[in-house]
């Protein structure tokens, strides 16, 4: 075994097979190679501008970087595990190519603050484009809530039916939960935003490198400002996951009420053949499985996060090879996490609504109970107390007699209270219970409507709150 060309001159021998085994992350992190040619890139062109190495130099690295890159998009790069890591295999074929001018292309630099770099400039992207797939879906959403403003079913608590309302209010419930996702998740570009570039091993470096220079290029908004910090933190990384982990809860719930509902029991929605599996022995299923997973796939990322801050919560400063297990836990989530989001998107936006079975499962279980007691309050002035009680009678007169509500009788309702006139008939069916609460957020169809444009207005405004009504 030869001696590592990167470290030959402290090492005699190379290592064992086993330690080569353990300590390889190339079959993984081979993923960041287009962040490492371009923060390569840009490092290069800095050490050119400010005079650390000569022009000549960094025209030969980046020309060979850029051949890299055809060769790893080409599928002929040759990775090597006794390369370790992406950084050296790139470092090595740029050796191949070019010649000794490659081993300049790593002054006053680490790889300790080049993988902080090629990390964070991968989890921004993937934060871009979870943004973007949460706007799909926002908007998919925000489609069904307008079909559906007006759709009456029965909400829940306990998941026992509570008080109508309306399918589109349901639906913005969601919205209001992806749109925070979608919020955390430009806050979270927005603390990642600093460029590690620089920091070196941990504690910068002798040498007059330019960070504004790669921080421009690099498109980061500024560089990082503690060096020892920089190469020690994967809170980008961590955030991403929690973003995920968070979204991943609210995606999984969504999917629990899809199961639910496309139960032959409830029968709410129809999914499409699409979306949905049958049975190899029960000719008359289909099965939700799409929503099953991605409930499911919440594991994996709640699994995910718990790994990485299980790895960083005891590592002393700075960087520790620990750090290398950061990469597949966050591939994972992303690629994940942008499945079940399109999973959701497809399924949600062509699923079938049974209005009929929304409507009558809406007024069963005396869901108009409350409006009883509320008119009470409005048409006879009882204290809300005493209304409550005088609504639970009706309801006990009901249940025994097998009647919904309104089906009592203008002298039954009397007798359980002189000041119940015939008007209040016009309080018991479920499209007038949603009608009427109109309270800002409740679930008539006209605050559905509001709710809707507002968070279209909103959603162009990159989903950040406003002072928007
Ligand atoms: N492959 C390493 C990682 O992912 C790169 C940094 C190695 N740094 C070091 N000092 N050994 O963390």
């Amino acid at each position: 075994m030869t001696s590592n060309r990167m470290w030959g001159g402290r090492f005699a021998a190379g290592p064992a097979a086993v330690m080569e085994a353990i300590n390889a992350s190339i079959g993984f992190d081979r993923k960041l190679y287009a962040q490492d040619i371009r923060g390569s890139i840009a490092h290069a062109r800095m050490l050119a501008e400010t005079g650390i190495i000569s022009a000549e130099d960094q025209k030969a690295i980046v020309q060979g970087l850029n051949t890299i890159l055809s060769e790893i998009e080409a599928g002929t790069f040759v990775f090597k595990p006794e390369l370790e890591d992406i950084h050296m295999n790139v470092e090595a074929r740029l050796t191949e190519l070019i010649g000794p001018a490659a081993g300049r292309l790593h002054t006053a630099r680490s790889r300790n603050d080049q993988v902080a770099l090629d990390f964070r400039l991968w989890v921004k992207d993937a934060l871009e484009r979870t943004a973007d797939a949460l706007t799909g879906l926002i908007e998919t959403l925000l489609a069904r809530a307008d079909e559906h403003a007006a759709t009456v079913m029965p909400g829940f608590t306990h998941l026992q039916s509570a008080q109508p309302v309306t399918f589109g209010h349901h639906l913005m419930a969601y919205v209001e939960m992806f749109g925070r996702d979608l919020w955390r998740v430009r806050d979270a570009i927005e603390r990642l935003d600093e460029n590690p570039l620089g920091a070196a091993a941990l504690a910068g470096t002798s040498f007059p490198i330019d960070r504004e220079k790669t921080t421009a290029e690099l498109g980061f908004r500024e560089p990082t400002r503690n060096s020892i910090d920089t190469v020690s933190d994967r809170d980008f990384a961590l955030e991403f996951m929690s973003v995920a982990a968070i979204c991943g809860t609210h995606l999984s719930r969504i999917a629990e009420e899809i199961v639910i509902w496309s139960t032959p029991q409830f029968g709410f929605v129809r999914l499409s053949d699409a979306f949905s599996t049958g049975s190899s022995i029960m000719p008359q299923k289909k099965n939700p499985d799409a929503a099953e997973l991605i409930r499911a796939k919440t594991g994996r990322i709640n699994g995910d996060l718990m790994a990485l801050l299980t790895v960083m919560k005891g590592l002393p400063l700075a960087y520790s090879k620990d750090m290398q297990e950061d990469k597949e836990a966050v591939f994972d989530a992303a690629e994940t996490l942008e499945l079940m989001l399109a999973a959701m998107a497809g399924m949600a936006g062509d699923m079938e609504i049974n209005k009929a079975a929304m409507k009558k499962a809406a007024g069963a279980g005396f869901a108009t109970a409350t409006d009883l007691a509320d008119w009470l309050v409005r048409a006879a002035g009882l204290p809300f107390r005493e209304a409550h009680h005088v609504s639970g009678r009706a309801v006990a007169l009901a249940e025994e007699t097998r009647r919904p509500l309104d089906k009592l009788s203008p002298d039954e309702f009397r007798s359980l209270h002189p000041a119940i006139t015939d008007e209040v008939y016009s309080v018991l069916t479920v499209a007038n219970s949603v009608k009427t609460r109109t309270s800002f957020g409740g679930t008539a169809p006209s605050q559905v409507r509001r709710q809707i444009r507002y968070w279209r207005k909103r959603l162009k405004r990159g989903a950040r709150p406003s002072k928007l009504r």
